[in-house]
């Protein structure tokens, strides 16, 4: 395809150089913003007197085909052209001529490409919010159904301290709530620059005007240096970051989902419609959707990385290498959105064992902490407490019995401060139900919680 720029050269692109240097084959999803910016463009060029207003309408006019014929599938994209916006504006001066040739007065791809990226990403948090508000729904709603279902809460993978399954996977809402804000912060940042009318790098000798253009493409500023405007990517950072985050997230909800429909735990049975069988051993059930967002994890912290490194020794202001910015924003934004689909479904269809959690839950001493408060409540320090209770737990190990079965005279013998009392106080229902510290495992805090979620999601 023949250069917009090519006026200079004696001989044209050689073909390999050509493939290497297009990135139409991945920049061609940003088509609407890319027309869109120019359509707000050609309104200030024209409101402004830089160009006529005829001018103005025809190239309106002929955008406004271009992307109904693009969005019909009457317009494929060419894969000769160097990149979207070459296809747009070639394709602009084929259908109305000489009018078209004067759309990029006043602009550069460089501001081109750096409004483009922000508008198309600005869509994408939108619906990446979307996808984060049905899982936070989804975890909620499972959490609802199992504010009684009691399970040992781990630390250090050893069972610690009895706590409910809707506590624990309520914090996998907190988590990806703050996902959501670190998000919307993100966006809200990188619309309050536009880097559009920053043109080359330097500005313009046009009388432009740069608030009109931000404020028409739903900015709500302006980059007040130029150079800036054309060379910053912190957005694309800053999101990336906050999706590596959400990564990390999901990963580790994914791996306790693993290690709970494994035959070791069974805490959980994940639906047929989200897992998959082997090809060799008939009675598996492998949680691949699972596995697989903890492995897609590694390839979003990669894209960070990625374009961390492509910028990290660039000049200012614009350079090619910049074009590696699209492949690994866009992979890195695909992926999150595919592992929150696919999450969410796979949270609401799972069915929860309460038998076995609370089964697990009465193994492991997990009641110890509350039998060394009750000494405390009783006056003894909990230092003091703390030996006592570790003596009877080494005891019990020895003879086979839990706290719950160790006889009350047997109790005496350790500390007379023992009473009947005690095997109350080391239910796990007790246990459970008197963690009444805001945030804690009883049943008032975790109804708070679910509360507060229910208000996040309006
Ligand atoms: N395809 C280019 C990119 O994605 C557009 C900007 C090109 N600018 C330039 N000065 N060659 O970065």
């Amino acid at each position: 395809m023949d250069k917009m720029w090519a006026g200079r050269f004696e001989k044209a692109l050689d073909k390999q150089a050509d493939d290497f240097n297009s990135s139409i084959h991945f920049d061609s999803r940003m088509y609407k913003q890319d027309i869109i910016g120019s359509v707000v463009h050609a309104k200030m060029l024209g409101d402004k007197g830089i160009i006529t207003e005829s001018e103005k309408a025809e190239i309106i006019d002929g955008l406004g085909g271009i992307l109904e014929d693009i969005e019909s599938g009457k317009l494929p994209f060419n894969m000769d052209a160097e990149d979207i916006h070459m296809f747009i504006e070639s394709e602009l001066t084929k259908r109305i001529g000489d009018s078209g040739k004067k759309l990029h007065t006043a602009r550069s791809r460089n501001d081109q490409v750096a409004l483009d990226i922000r508008l198309y990403l600005m869509m994408e948090c939108e619906e990446i919010g979307r996808l984060i508000k049905k899982l936070v729904e989804a975890i909620k709603d499972k959490a609802s159904e199992n504010t009684d279902a009691i399970m040992p809460g781990y630390t250090h993978l050893q069972r610690a301290q009895p706590i409910t399954f809707a506590h624990h996977i309520l914090t996998y809402a907190f988590m990806l709530m703050r996902d959501f804000d670190r998000i919307k912060d993100a966006s809200g940042r990188m619309m309050s620059q536009s880097p559009i009318g920053s043109c080359a790098l330097a500005g313009t000798t046009y009388n432009t005007d740069r608030y009109f253009e931000a404020e028409r493409l739903g900015f709500s500023g302006i980059s007040l240096n130029s150079i800036d405007g054309v060379s910053d990517r912190d957005f694309c950072l800053e999101l990336m970051s906050a999706f590596s985050i959400l990564m990390m997230h999901l990963s580790r909800f994914s791996e306790e989902i693993i290690l709970w429909s494994s035959w070791e735990f069974k805490f959980i049975e994940l639906d047929d419609s989200y897992t998959t069988g082997s090809s060799i051993m008939p009675q598996k059930k492998n949680s691949d959707m699972a596995e697989l967002v903890r492995g897609k994890t590694g390839r979003v912290y990669g894209n960070l990385m990625a374009l961390l490194t492509t910028l990290k020794g660039l000049p200012l202001a614009y350079n090619k290498d910049m074009q590696e910015d699209k492949e690994a924003i866009f992979d890195a934004v695909d992926t999150v959105k595919k592992c929150l689909g696919i999450f969410a479904p796979m949270i609401a269809t799972m069915k929860t064992n309460k038998v076995n959690m609370k089964k697990a839950a009465g193994e492991g001493f997990i009641n110890a902490t509350d039998l060394a408060d009750y000494l405390v409540k009783k006056g003894m320090p909990f230092r003091t407490a703390y030996k006592h209770v570790g003596e009877i737990v080494g005891f019990c190990i020895k003879e086979g019995l839990i706290l719950e079965n160790l006889p009350i005279e047997k109790y005496k013998e350790f500390d007379p401060l023992f009473d009947e009392d005690l095997y109350n106080e080391i239910s796990l229902e007790t246990c459970v139900n008197k963690r009444i510290s805001a945030g804690g495992t009883g049943p008032q805090s975790v109804k708070a919680q679910i509360d507060y979620i229910t208000e996040f999601l309006k």
